[in-house]
């Protein structure tokens, strides 16, 4: 992550064999749900892989079966926090990871005619914020849903946000980094712009609905 006068350069991670494979997968009409979940999953994976290099860490001293021993275990109060629907799926491979991290879900869906975000579902508790927020959320569109998602951490009082997108849309990149310049942005690839309908192009379609087969 570079930081470009304040603002945080969007990690991309398209150059990497096994998401150009998922990509693939994911973005292919024919891919049936199930093995849709799956590669979202894989993903998601290898995103947060990326996205969680760099987390701060508290060295402690054990006892191995044989001896004493400094390790080193993670510092901050994780959360995570899938933006529903399609986020739901990306949430498992994180806990995978991080075992410990608490799992805040946010309902949000984008108004079909002004595409603006309409929250549903916020069940944040007033006060003890996690310090670090892993925001997940396949598409990274118009950016008006990981926009209120990102405010909705800054009123919690998280120290720190980072959103996790498998695909994202130049306009929505400029939106969120330029709304939120202390985001970091990780996203498996850019495509090449919205459609008239707000639509990642070349995208993989509605995310939510090929999870959830609900087409
Ligand atoms: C999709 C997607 C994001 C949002 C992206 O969700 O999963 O949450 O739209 O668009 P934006 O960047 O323009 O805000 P949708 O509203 O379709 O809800 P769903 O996950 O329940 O299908």
């Amino acid at each position: 992550m570079t930081d470009n006068g304040g603002m945080k350069e969007p990690v991309i991670l398209d150059q990497h064999a096994l998401i150009q494979h998922h990509l693939g997968i994911v973005r292919d009409r024919r891919t049936e749900p199930w093995r849709f979940r799956n590669s979202i999953r894989q993903l998601a994976g290898l995103l947060a892989a990326h996205a969680t290099r760099d987390l701060k860490i508290r060295e402690e001293t054990i006892q191995t079966p044989l001896t004493t021993c400094n390790v080193r275990r993670l510092a901050d109060r994780i959360g995570l926090v899938p933006i529903l629907r399609a986020g739901i799926p990306m949430v498992d491979p994180l806990l995978e990871l991080i075992p410990e991290a608490e799992v805040w879900h946010l309902g949000l869906y984008r108004d079909e005619a002004t595409a603006k975000p309409v929250p549903y579902y916020n069940k944040l508790p007033a006060g003890s914020p996690v310090d670090l927020a892993l925001v997940l959320d396949p598409m990274l569109a118009t950016g008006g849903s990981a926009s209120m998602a990102c405010q909705s951490m800054i009123e919690w009082g998280v120290a720190e946000t980072r959103v996790l997108a498998v695909i994202a849309a130049p306009e929505g990149i400029e939106k969120l980094t330029t709304a939120f310049p202390a985001v970091s942005v990780y996203a498996c690839c850019v495509d090449e712009c919205l459609n008239d309908r707000k639509f990642i192009v070349p995208g993989l379609g509605d995310a939510g609905d090929r999870v959830f087969n609900t087409l």
